[in-house]
């Protein structure tokens, strides 16, 4: 069963092209890809951890909406590492799962496994973060624009700032897609400003824990002395690192300006109390959008090979107003 769907998609990604509907690919189709009757469909997917608030809310959203739709979903949670994915999904090709979806937690080092999904025949769809791997090997992509959000943080800082700022930055986990392109993102809003200078730059590995640490020995050097803003690429690591700055007598959100980015409530809280100063959305509430786009594949429509998550960007002085709406 599993082969035809993959040769489905294959059979209508080949229609698509000649058919001229550029840009897109199609799932399903053909046989119809659907479990034995009375069946549930089973999806096996692989989540990086439980690292954030945004991570925590993700998961969340995916458990409740699978369940919402009667789906058989298998859950592992990789504990940040690629080897513990990797194995993951290995072991969702022996069990036969319909679909796999993942969030690969580093840009490289797929494609051997990818393969091994497509030889048995089973479509894979990503979520959340891109790997770094040829169009063939997954269905779609579903998640926001990570590179979109690194430029409105930075274009938010620059008018902030009036131009000049020694910024300190807290990067992502290291080879990840949102650590690569918030920084990309990022450098481009500021390059046309040469008075906003990344003076530091450090993993937090996007833990509270890590930005809280990587700001404590910060603040103790020199560099720490003349830092006026901090880019953290997640709240999470914003918000540790606001616990480092309290405890070393520096006030976060007045002697040093923040931005970050995620979106989660207890970053809107810590506007509202004067912290932090600005954070950019990234909508972790994925699930929807992962199992529509399964169903749409398992009734052979055409879709997209990227969906992109739309986001927004909030600042301290709308945060009270947006607080209650905030749902993770
Ligand atoms: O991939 C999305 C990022 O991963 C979120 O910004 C971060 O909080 C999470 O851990």
């Amino acid at each position: 069963m599993k082969r035809c769907v993959w040769l489905s998609v294959l059979a209508l990604i080949a229609v698509g092209c000649s058919g001229g509907d550029a840009g897109k690919t199609a799932e399903g189709g053909g046989t119809t890809p659907t479990p034995e009757s009375g069946k549930k469909l089973v999806v096996g997917f692989s989540q990086i951890g439980a690292e954030s608030d945004w991570r925590t809310a993700n998961t969340e959203s995916i458990r409740s909406e699978a369940e919402k739709r009667g789906i058989d979903l298998k859950f592992a949670d990789a504990q940040q590492k690629q080897e513990n994915q990797i194995k993951a999904i290995k072991s969702f090709i022996a069990q036969g799962v319909d679909i796999i979806a993942f969030a690969p937690v580093v840009e490289t080092g797929w494609e051997p496994v990818l393969r091994e999904a497509k030889e048995a025949g089973i479509p894979v769809i990503v979520s959340d973060r891109r790997p770094d791997v040829p169009e063939d090997l997954y269905v779609t992509f579903i998640g926001s624009d990570f590179v979109k959000e690194g430029e409105m943080a930075g274009e938010w800082l620059v008018k902030k700032m009036g131009g000049t700022a020694k910024i300190a930055e807290l990067t992502g986990t290291t080879g990840s897609a949102p650590a690569n392109d918030r920084a990309k993102g990022f450098r481009n809003a500021i390059a046309a400003t040469p008075g906003m200078e990344i003076v530091f730059t450090q993993t937090g590995d996007f833990t509270r824990a890590k930005g809280k640490e990587v700001m404590e020995a910060l603040l103790k050097s020199p560099a720490g002395k003349e830092i006026k803003a901090l880019y953290a690429h997640n709240d999470d690591m914003a918000l540790g690192a606001i616990q480092a700055m309290e405890e070393a007598g520096v006030k976060p959100g007045e002697d040093i300006i923040i931005v970050s980015i995620d979106g989660v409530k207890a970053a809107f809280e810590a506007m509202v109390a004067g912290k932090l100063n600005c954070t950019v959305e990234c909508n972790p509430l994925l699930g929807p959008f992962l199992f529509d786009a399964i169903e749409k594949m398992m009734k052979g429509e055409m879709m997209p090979k990227r969906i992109v998550v739309e986001d927004k960007m909030f600042d301290e002085t709308q945060a009270a107003a947006e607080l209650p709406n905030r749902k993770y």
